[in-house]
């Protein structure tokens, strides 16, 4: 097993000749730093299925670069047959995950750019679109940091912190959301210590967030997911910190299955329980979490995903489901670059958009 510094790479970017999307291959983390070019619409829709680029943020830069790749590709000499082929490859793309809403919201924003400028010429178009990816992902890097900043301004030096799944630099641009003060915190000399929930059946917990901390010097414990109780009865954990893929109008937020458990701990513990969410993953379009849909995921992810051996018996019934839903009432506050949103949300929601139309 080669294990590197992940804190130097890249999760995702297009490379130099605007050619490819490069990613490192998450799925073989840490065991392996595999990196992947991919040039076509089908190996990037695989990439995002299987979870070779994850993250809600880090989809949709995958996205935003995925679809310029598409467009530069389109042989159109008129806006139309541009518009419809473009639209063609939109939908493919965003096809490939339902919940993280960063994955709509970057292809949105992509087809933003086409509409506004039917009056140019294909090829000014695709340059316009390389415009927006490139930005789209720099923007994502300065979102993450602002949420790191208000995260650390919530917590003490010296503290616990409970994470699940996996929020950091693998699942965006750079920093992280619910890791970005982790990772502020230890470059500032905060001595946070960590807990890291192994976050079943993909382990995102074990293979990501605690390889990525562990890269960066922080001190970062393991735990299975069923031990979240116990370190918060002996006193460990003064903060929780997790990302989201999709937070409703009231605050409900969808976050990796398990994450609604963890936010029931803490709340029985009387700990703060701080969701991440940059302004993309925000969608006020759904006016609930039972608005927000819930991937499905194949039953061998649980059957038979790490071991050589099946690790339960053929043909049982298996319900994967990807992500979960955290009532609004067990958050204690959702921390966005625009500033830190407080019951009730979907006041303080409201007032977080407004702030960003100003800026
Ligand atoms: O299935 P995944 O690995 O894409 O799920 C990722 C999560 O649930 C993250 O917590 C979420 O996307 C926030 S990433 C900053």
């Amino acid at each position: 097993m080669e294990e590197k510094n992940i804190m130097t790479y890249e999760t995702v970017s297009l490379d130099d000749e605007n050619s490819q999307l490069v990613i490192i291959d998450q799925t073989r983390l840490p065991y392996e730093t595999k990196m992947l070019y991919l040039k076509t619409q089908k190996e990037i829709w695989t990439a995002i299925y299987l979870l070779q680029v994850r993250g809600a943020p880090a989809i949709g830069v995958a996205a935003a670069i995925g679809i310029y790749l598409a467009a530069k590709e389109i042989k159109a000499d008129n806006y139309d047959d541009f518009y419809k082929a473009f639209k063609e490859a939109k939908d493919y793309l965003a096809s490939a995950r339902p919940t993280a809403v960063n994955l709509f919201w970057a292809l949105d924003r992509m087809e933003k750019v086409v509409l506004d400028n039917a009056d140019k010429s294909v090829e000014e178009i695709v340059k316009l679109l390389h415009d927006e990816a490139v930005a789209i992902k720099e923007e994502d890097i300065w979102v993450c940091k602002s949420i790191g900043e208000y995260g650390l301004s919530l917590v003490e030096p010296g503290i616990g912190i409970l994470t699940h799944c996996n929020a950091g630099q693998l699942a965006t641009a750079k920093y992280g959301t619910a890791l970005a003060p982790i990772h502020l915190g230890q470059e500032r000399g905060y001595n946070f210590k960590v807990f890291a929930d192994e976050t079943r059946p993909l382990l995102q917990g074990a293979r990501l967030t605690a390889y990525e901390l562990h890269s960066a010097g922080v001190d970062v414990t393991l735990i299975c997911d069923n031990m979240a109780s116990i370190v918060m009865k002996n006193g460990w954990v003064q903060a929780v910190f997790v990302g989201c893929d999709r937070v409703a109008a009231n605050g409900d937020a969808a976050n990796k299955i398990g994450t609604s458990g963890v936010a029931i701990l803490a709340k029985h513990y009387g700990i703060p329980f701080y969701v991440c969410a940059p302004t993309s993953t925000i969608d006020m379009e759904c006016a609930t979490g039972d608005d927000i849909h819930i991937e499905q995921r194949p039953a061998e992810e649980v059957t038979e995903m790490w071991y050589k051996e099946r690790m339960a018996p053929k043909g049982v019934k298996v319900y994967n489901p990807a992500f979960d839903v955290t009532d609004h009432d067990l958050i204690t506050a959702i921390i966005t670059e625009y500033g830190i949103a407080k019951p009730p949300y979907s006041e303080s929601l409201k007032e977080i958009f407004a702030k960003k139309e100003a800026a």
